[in-house]
């Protein structure tokens, strides 16, 4: 016969149970994201803990001094590059920062940007370039540090030196990223905010990968240096020519960027630029933010930070003031540089920066059947 205090043990459990189960598979229901916005950050993610070990994994986070012991030679070989391209070509700066930045954004700081297309590249990654830096950093890394450096922290480290090359701080940024074994070319579309994009779209696509709006403004001060093509502003001059433009200005981008008005594009063979920042284009400076008020900003996602209620004092205050700009800068680089990373155990060090390491017998380590292995540069 059972006790009182079983009867009602039992009858708890009947009532409380379901009520658990039901619970929980109401959560899981309104957790649920569209597959297309939500997860490919995640699949990478998930990819990397069931090539580990199959258990929860326990990532360790980036340090400063990541490289101390294993490869101190690091930083003077980055800064080394990096100045000598920057003499040759002082626009250099720009792609290098550019290039961590459409890293970040697709599938995590991962150097899954740098892995070679066996597919068409997405036309929103158009124009990314300077891979040759990265490459040789990576060939004078493996000579002193073999198999220590992921190219992930390389492409942090030349961003970060391509702003002080530029005039701009040099920031200290944290390391111990690993290399993806995937690149999936679609998801770039998806997570790469596009030129024609006013705040709250931009917003949308910053808040996908944990940024914020101080974050997407002072982030796009990475536009008081590099260029744009006729393709990124096409949306401003054709068919109709965005009067929010001075008129000397839209007159130069019009007369370079159609025939006589006729529109040359769409097509990436017109290989016009302009720079973003006209008045101090190859300085890191707060001038951006200056443009911005004098509408001079080039593309529409630049434009609209003046002409939204959300974000213009953000605009005042870095026009106002450069070292604010500064620092906030390198807040926000250092957040966007810790999106998604692999650290640990997972992901690999690659050998070479644009390929997964294949000469390892080891299948979790050169996988041939994940479903996103058609590897694209994103
Ligand atoms: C806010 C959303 C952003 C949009 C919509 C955007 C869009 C663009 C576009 C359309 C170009 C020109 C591509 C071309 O025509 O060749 C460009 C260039 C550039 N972007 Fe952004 N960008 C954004 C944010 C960022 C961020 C966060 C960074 C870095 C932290 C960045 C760094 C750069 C740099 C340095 C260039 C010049 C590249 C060069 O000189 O080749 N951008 N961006």
């Amino acid at each position: 016969m059972k006790s009182t205090r079983d009867v009602v043990t039992m009858r708890l459990l009947l009532v409380f149970v379901p009520l658990f189960i039901f619970s929980q598979s109401v959560e899981a229901h309104f957790r649920v994201v569209p597959r297309s916005r939500r997860s490919l950050v995640d699949e990478n993610r998930e990819a990397a803990y069931t090539l580990d070990s199959g258990h929860d994994y326990i990532a360790p986070p980036l340090e400063f001094d990541f490289y101390k012991k294993t490869c101190p030679q690091l930083p003077r070989i980055v800064q080394k590059v990096v100045a000598a391209e920057f003499a040759f070509d002082p626009t250099s700066a720009g792609p290098q920062l550019r290039l961590f930045f459409h890293d970040c954004f697709v599938q995590g700081c991962d150097a899954s940007v740098l892995i070679n297309s066996t597919n068409v590249n997405q036309a929103i990654n158009f124009s990314i370039g300077n891979f040759f830096v990265i490459d040789d950093i990576k060939e004078q890394l493996e000579k002193e540090c073999p198999g220590v450096v992921s190219c992930a922290d390389v492409l942090a480290l030349v961003a970060v030196y391509s702003v002080k090359q530029a005039g701009g701080p040099l920031y200290d940024i944290e390391l111990g990223r690993r290399d993806s074994l995937t690149s999936y070319a679609p998801s770039s579309e998806t997570f790469l905010p596009a030129f024609s994009l006013k705040v709250s779209g931009l917003l949308e696509d910053f808040k996908l990968v944990g940024l914020d709006l101080v974050d997407l403004v002072v982030l796009s001060g990475a536009h008081t240096i590099g260029q744009g093509h006729c393709n990124s502003i096409i949306n401003r001059i054709y068919p109709h020519v965005d009067t929010q433009y001075p008129k000397y200005y839209s007159e130069q981008l019009v007369a370079n960027c159609t025939d006589n008005g006729a529109i040359k594009l769409p097509n990436y063979d017109n290989n016009t630029q302009f720079f973003n920042d006209p008045i101090t284009p190859l300085q890191f400076d707060n001038q951006y933010f200056k443009n911005l008020k004098n509408n001079l900003g080039l593309f529409t996602s630049d434009e609209s930070l003046f002409n939204d209620r959300r974000t213009i004092k953000l605009v005042e205050r870095y026009a106002n003031n450069q070292d604010a700009f500064f620092k906030q800068f390198g807040v926000s680089l250092r957040k966007m540089g810790k999106i998604g990373v692999l650290t640990g155990t997972q992901g690999q060090i690659r050998k070479q920066c644009w390929v997964r390491n294949s000469n390892n017998a080891d299948p979790a380590l050169n996988p041939i059947s994940l479903n996103f292995t058609d590897s694209t540069t994103n």
